[in-house]
């Protein structure tokens, strides 16, 4: 949460911070900052989005070759001009932005009043920034000595970034527990909670581990230091991200480009990893840690929001094919219940961001408690992907919109590939099963684009539901989840309250909430289950509820039942999450652009969820 960014250089740093907090504005987007410093110190703060930032900041001062940013996703304080970052000392003489949260910052603040420090926020930020210039004027410390000593007596997650007046030529940064990248160019450096902001001026680029701090220069030097004060070999990496990526190329939203890019990402997932014709699936990432993970008695997947719902599929395919028990928990919930973990157990963190504080917190319980882990990510680098013991990339390319879409089907399809693998080493499933489901999972991409070519049916069924003001997700088995995911994306997006529900589980209270004003959406396609969930959606219809059921092709029941049909190409029913959530995906999106919302970034939500 919260998006930082800072440049130091010989280009004029505004236009590069500009544009950097506009790709990092899905971290959060409540209100924004700048700082320029150029002889004198401009520090520029607005409420709402980066642009109305940019409207302000046009007649102003602009000039600088040193200068730092952030947009904001507010916790402590409410999102204003006041407590937008960045915040500068008592004095004037420090600058800071900040992502994470201070979490002793009160007992700071009244150290500090008493010192003589005056604060302007609510913010914990700002407690840091006089701490800093406290320890620096106290012991005539360097800048980065002063940050990393301030640091030592500080508790919380942070990246930051510190600005100092009198030392136009610096930049000083560190983090615990948020990401920092630090891009290398020549004779310049830029700092970045992810590579966004960087990419189209460098690749070259090291990603800052916890508890380091890292000194940047005009003059191109760069050291880093630990917080116990030991200098660290630098490790430069290669960023892994491409421009055209980070555009909407020719879509109005993010989510929709990303949407429609879903038969490229599920196929790009699969690279390299599953031979259809050979039958096989390998994972590079499994190799090392392959006896282990075989071995293990049981799995425990860890995640939140929409990475959760990939779990729970995670969990109907491995106990389904792989015959191994396997729980999914909210990340946040496991680690505050005592959770029994044994070195039996395999903890795999489902995770697009690889940031999230919660998902990173069980984690290291679970390797404190002995357990293997194993992470599934997408972003490259990312604190998930390098504390794990082994782990799979998804590879779909970054996520801008904050509603997932299609990093859950990158997850579920990395999940189905995982289940296989181990299904044929443990000879779970017969040889023939195993080849009929690594075939039609290699034609998934294809069914998928099936799906995107009846977008305008759903876009209809979207305006005629649009002004609801509940819904209701019904699946079974496998489309549970699924139902689940459905709910999720249309309550993000378009403010509607949403539910999912188990379809036979309708009894035990939501059918008290349906009338002729509900939606419910019933995911159908399940063949193992047909004639129940036929049942349920009689239920729902017997109460003069708005049917909009998802079935296979040449379905002839049920949709003579429904008052919506959407078909959708039929497939083995452990991969039918990957196509049956796509018209879930659809409907949302076209109901929140119906209903005037904004798609990519709706109201207090964040990309990337680094507080706990
Ligand atoms: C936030 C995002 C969701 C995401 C969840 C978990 O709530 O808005 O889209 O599913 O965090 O994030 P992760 O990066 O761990 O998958």
């Amino acid at each position: 949460m919260c998006g930082i960014v800072a440049y130091l250089g010989k280009k004029q740093a505004y236009p590069i911070l500009v544009k950097g907090l506009k790709r990092l504005e899905y971290r959060g987007y409540d209100s924004s900052g700048i700082a320029l410093l150029n002889g004198k110190l401009n520090v520029y703060k607005k409420k709402g989005k980066v642009k109305e930032l940019e409207d302000f900041v046009e007649t102003q001062s602009k000039s600088g070759t040193i200068g730092i940013g952030h947009t904001r996703w507010a916790t402590h304080g409410k999102p204003d001009d006041t407590n937008a970052h960045p915040h500068t000392s008592s004095s004037g003489r420090l600058t800071l932005v900040h992502n994470g949260i201070i979490e002793n910052y009160a007992l700071l603040k009244e150290a500090l009043t008493k010192l003589g420090h005056t604060f302007k926020s609510e913010t914990d930020t700002e407690v840091l920034v006089n701490l800093i210039e406290e320890v620096q004027n106290a012991d005539g410390l360097s800048l980065e000595e002063a940050v990393r000593v301030a640091l030592t007596k500080v508790v919380g997650a942070y990246a930051i970034v510190v600005l100092d007046k009198n030392e136009p030529d610096k930049l000083v940064a560190a983090r615990q527990s948020s990401p920092l990248v630090v891009g290398i160019g020549e004779d310049e450096f830029y700092l970045a909670s992810d590579g966004t902001p960087i990419v189209e001026y460098t690749k070259k680029v090291i990603y800052l581990k916890d508890e380091e701090i890292v000194t940047v220069k005009r003059n191109g030097d760069i050291s880093i230091k630990s917080i116990n004060n030991e200098l660290q070999t630098p490790f430069i990496q290669e960023l892994e991200m491409e421009i055209e990526a980070l555009e909407k190329g020719g879509y109005d939203f993010f989510m929709l480009k990303e949407i429609h890019e879903q038969p490229k990402t599920i196929a790009e997932c699969m690279r390299g990893r599953l031979n259809a014709e050979e039958g096989w699936v390998s994972l590079g990432g499994v190799q090392e840690l392959k006896e282990k993970m075989l071995a293990a008695q049981r799995f425990i997947i860890v995640s939140c929001g929409t990475s959760w719902h990939s779990g729970l599929i995670g969990e109907y395919l491995f106990e389904d094919l792989v015959r191994i028990p396997v729980e999914v928990e909210y990340a946040s919930e496991f680690r505050y219940r005592n959770p029994v973990i044994t070195d039996k157990d395999i903890v795999i963190a489902i995770s697009q961001s690889g940031e999230t504080a919660d998902t990173l917190a069980a984690l290291k319980l679970a390797k404190e408690k002995g357990a293997l882990t194993f992470g599934i990510v997408n972003v490259v680098g990312s604190s998930i992907a390098r504390f794990t013991d082994a782990g799979c990339y998804i590879h779909v390319g970054p996520e801008i919109g904050v509603a997932s879409t299609k990093a859950f089907t990158g997850q579920v399809t990395l999940l189905t590939m995982l289940a296989l693998m181990f299904a044929k080493e443990k000879k779970t499933i017969s040889d023939t099963y195993f080849n009929q489901l690594v075939t039609e999972l290699d034609r998934i991409p294809e069914k998928v684009a099936e799906v995107l070519a009846i977008n305008k049916q759903i876009e209809y069924i979207a305006g005629e539901i649009k002004d609801a003001q509940n819904a209701l997700y019904l699946g079974r088995g496998y489309n549970f989840p699924v139902a689940l995911e459905g709910a999720l994306k249309l309550k993000e997006i378009s403010y509607i309250h949403a539910e999912g529900y188990p379809a036979a589980e309708m009894k035990h209270g939501p059918i008290a909430l349906i009338d002729e004003n509900m939606p419910v959406v019933v995911i159908a396609t399940n063949s193992s289950a047909y004639e129940k969930i036929t049942s349920n959606i009689q239920e729902v219809k017997a109460r003069r509820g708005i049917v909009i059921a998802i079935v296979e092709k040449g379905e002839q029941e049920i949709s003579k039942i429904a008052d919506y049909t959407i078909e959708i190409p039929a497939t083995e029913e452990p991969l039918t999450p990957l196509i049956a959530s796509i018209p879930l995906q659809l409907l949302s999106y076209h109901i929140a652009v119906m209903r005037g919302c904004n798609v990519d970034q709706p109201r207090n939500l964040a990309k990337s969820v680094t507080v706990e």
